[in-house]
């Protein structure tokens, strides 16, 4: 029989519930990152991807570029590079600043050592065969480029696994219902090094950890709702089970005066 996490796994994978579902637009993957607001400590991602990219001086491959938030802030910032954003969602791309191309990062459209610098941003945990795939980023990559990938942690959140869980089980009538869909833990930041050493001789971690804490549940139940495209993989009604989570959490609010969640996720610069 298929286990849960076998089915979630290859559904986090799926290139159509990928392109037509998930990322068809930039909807969910920015109820995702809006909840990020609340984060204490703050990070400035794209900026610190800029920081990292001042030895870059041609061209930037943002591979499975979604919303183009980094591809944007590129373009503003380091307006003398060349940067493309590549993703396998042709939706996703269209408010993202030109040039973008529809490709997957599985079968990269470019040269051996094309480009300066590639982004592999909270992405690599979607493709089927991630060891196939770093060695294509590696090939497209000159000699002295560098790639910067990003993940989170297996313990990114916990707080709103356990709300799920939670949530899932009173739907079910169960003390605890199954695990919500992860989409990072195959490319997980403690596997991602692993991973990356393999192309890579110097891979170098940098780890964002924080705090977010919420007091309007709304955000929060957004950032579930944001997994709508994996729901036939729940093992639970998907919107009874989003409603319940949000009573839970608007009593914790009440309770407590604001609902608590751990963060940690980092960023991986990677140079052959
Ligand atoms: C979680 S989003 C991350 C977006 C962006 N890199 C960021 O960090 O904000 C993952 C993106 O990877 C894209 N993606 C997934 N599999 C892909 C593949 N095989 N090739 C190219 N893009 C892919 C998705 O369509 C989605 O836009």
């Amino acid at each position: 029989m298929t286990s849960n996490t076998a089915r979630q796994d290859a559904a986090v994978v799926d290139k159509s519930v990928l392109a037509n579902s998930a990322y068809a637009d930039g909807r969910h993957l920015a109820a995702r990152q809006s909840i990020y607001r609340w984060q204490q400590p703050q990070y400035d991602l794209p900026g610190i991807v800029v920081e990292e990219l001042a030895r870059t001086s041609r061209t930037v491959l943002d591979v499975g570029c979604g919303n183009g938030k980094f591809v944007s802030r590129l373009h503003k910032d380091r307006p003398d590079l060349q940067v493309i954003g590549m993703d396998i969602s042709t939706g996703i791309l269209a408010d993202v600043p030109k040039p973008v191309l529809v490709a997957d990062a599985q079968a990269l459209p470019f040269a051996d050592d094309s480009a300066d610098a590639v982004l592999a941003l909270h992405m690599l945990y979607h493709v089927s065969d991630i060891e196939a795939t770093i060695k294509e980023l590696a090939r497209v990559l000159r000699p002295g480029g560098v790639l910067i990938a990003s993940t989170n942690s297996d313990t990114d959140k916990q707080e709103l696994d356990r709300l799920w869980a939670r949530a899932a089980g009173d739907v079910l009538g169960i003390p605890e219902g199954p695990a919500r869909v992860s989409l990072s833990s195959r490319f997980s930041l403690e596997k991602a090094h692993g991973y990356l050493g393999t192309a890579f001789k110097d891979v170098r971690v940098r780890v964002l950890a924080g705090t977010i804490r919420i007091t309007d549940p709304a955000p929060l139940i957004a950032h579930l709702a944001s997994y709508e495209a994996w729901a036939d993989q729940c093992g639970v009604p998907f919107h009874e089970t989003v409603s319940r989570a949000a009573e839970i959490a608007a009593t914790t609010i009440a309770t407590e005066g604001s609902f608590m969640i751990t963060c940690l996720g980092g960023l991986l610069m990677c140079r052959p």
